[in-house]
């Protein structure tokens, strides 16, 4: 039990994917948690389940573009739990659209709710932390932000979000807190299982460019973050954490067609 007690705010909460993953894994560790989301109902569904299982949690609705939706937030939370502990920045939209044909307010949204949300939900949660001279932050980043796989605002919005990770880990190292953050590659949610529908291989088919053979679990993901809002992580601050089943480390495919007498690198 790594969080008892401990106050956990996962924006994105309401998600059926990480967001919820992130939820009950924290919750099943001891925590509070603020399950912050602009959907309210998917919120409080995420609340209610957490609770079904003997869980602690609150829902929150919160678009987290607005200055005073999240300073709303971080009162209510405050007002209900006494303090917040670990910030998980999760909520996240994304437009798939080429740039050629990407209309400028989608690429302004994700910008918005990905790194601007991020920013604003980091400075508005560190005052109460900064106080108490300890805290977690993690942002969800993506390998977009690393390779091109589509979706140019999502990733360039993903980029900023590492880039501010580090600003955030050395500007308040020195009163306790510590900014990571986690990579994920191509992790099984419900999205995934709605393109499945129309193209039921495309998992399998994405999994081939994966070194371990394999697409990502929100288990998987959460075991990270769960890693690095811990006290295990104690001394780790300003790290990225690919969790990626081997994707940004390489590509068996090209590795294969490179040297093809090399029996070890064949996908
Ligand atoms: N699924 C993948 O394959 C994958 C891969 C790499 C990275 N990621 C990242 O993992 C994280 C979780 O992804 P997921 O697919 O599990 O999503 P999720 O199920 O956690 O849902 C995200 C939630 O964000 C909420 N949200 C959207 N805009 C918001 C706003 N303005 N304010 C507050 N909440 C808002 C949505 O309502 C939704 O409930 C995201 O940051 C995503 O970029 C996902």
């Amino acid at each position: 039990m790594r969080f008892t007690e401990r106050v956990v705010v996962v924006t994105g909460g309401g998600g059926t994917g990480l967001g919820s993953s992130l939820a009950h894994h924290f919750a099943a560790e001891g925590a509070r948690v603020a399950v912050v989301d602009a959907d309210e109902d998917a919120a409080r569904a995420v609340a209610s389940a957490v609770r079904a299982d003997g869980g602690r949690a609150l829902a929150v609705r919160t678009d987290v573009r607005r200055e005073d939706d999240v300073d709303a937030m971080v009162d209510t939370v405050i007002g209900e739990f006494g303090r917040i502990d670990v910030l998980v920045n999760n909520a996240f939209t994304s437009n798939p659209a080429p740039i050629l044909e990407a209309r400028f307010e989608d690429w302004v949204r994700d910008i918005d709710v990905v790194l601007n949300g991020t920013f604003l939900c980091s400075q508005r949660v560190l005052r109460g932390m900064i106080g108490r001279r300890k805290g977690a932050i993690v942002n969800i980043s993506s390998v977009n932000a690393h390779t091109h796989v589509g979706a140019s605002s999502y990733s360039a919005a993903k980029a900023g979000v590492e880039a501010l990770t580090r600003n955030l880990a050395v500007e308040h190292a020195p009163y306790g807190i510590r900014a990571n953050a986690v990579v994920p590659g191509t992790f099984r949610t419900d999205v995934w299982k709605a393109r499945q529908r129309i193209d039921p291989d495309i998992l399998d088919r994405l999994a081939s460019f994966y070194p371990l053979g394999r697409v990502g679990t929100t288990d998987d993901i959460a075991a990270a973050v769960l890693f690095l809002a811990s006290d295990d992580a104690s001394w780790i601050t300003g790290a990225l954490l690919p969790v990626d089943g081997g994707l940004l480390a390489g590509n068996p495919q090209f590795a294969w067609q490179a040297h093809p007498e090399n029996p070890v690198v064949r996908p």
